[in-house]
């Protein structure tokens, strides 16, 4: 008998974590980020396409639980056909609620990939663009705030796990 217990998951996060939607690398994606540390294993990698502000494409690699998966399955399907502006408008909270409500110990899955969407629209206006529109705030969301203290949270975690003999790469 398994000795798991199973997460109230609602049939709308079960229904995308067994069958996701837009899985996979995006060869000719315009831009990618990354949220989360794969220290954990909790992280998401989103590509999105853009055509004149306007996402026509976006996938995700997920190495996260099934309510990752299903958050960043569903952010994928509703940033599809929306300009960055309205896909910026986007909150880990209205994720939450398309997918039926999360066991509030997994919102952070749902602020990880919208964390990943709003660095993705920085990096878009920084790298691609070279320069931020007047609608981008200058300063962190609240997604890639936390998303930050997370990663950093790990960092400092995996730091101080003693390294065993060996892991150095000695033979
Ligand atoms: Fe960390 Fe879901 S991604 S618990």
């Amino acid at each position: 008998m398994s000795s798991r217990i199973p997460l109230p998951y609602s049939p709308v996060v079960l229904e995308y974590f067994r069958n996701p939607k837009n899985v996979g690398r995006m060869e000719n994606a315009t831009v990618q980020s990354t949220a989360g540390s794969p220290a954990c294993g909790d992280m998401i990698r989103l590509y999105l396409r853009i055509e004149d502000d306007l996402i026509v494409e976006a996938t995700f690699e997920s190495y996260g639980c099934a309510a990752n998966i299903a958050a960043a399955s569903i952010l994928t399907e509703m940033i599809k056909g929306k300009t960055l502006k309205e896909a910026w408008e986007i909150k880990w909270n209205d994720i939450s609620d398309k997918l039926g409500g999360l066991p509030p110990i997994k919102y952070h899955c749902s602020i990880l990939a919208v964390g990943a969407l709003k660095r993705a629209i920085r990096a878009y206006y920084d790298e691609v663009r070279k320069e931020m529109p007047n609608w981008l705030p200058k300063n962190l969301s609240t997604e890639e705030k936390q998303t930050m203290e997370e990663e950093e949270l790990i960092e400092r975690m995996y730091s101080r796990v003693p390294k065993s003999p060996g892991a150095e790469g000695g033979k």
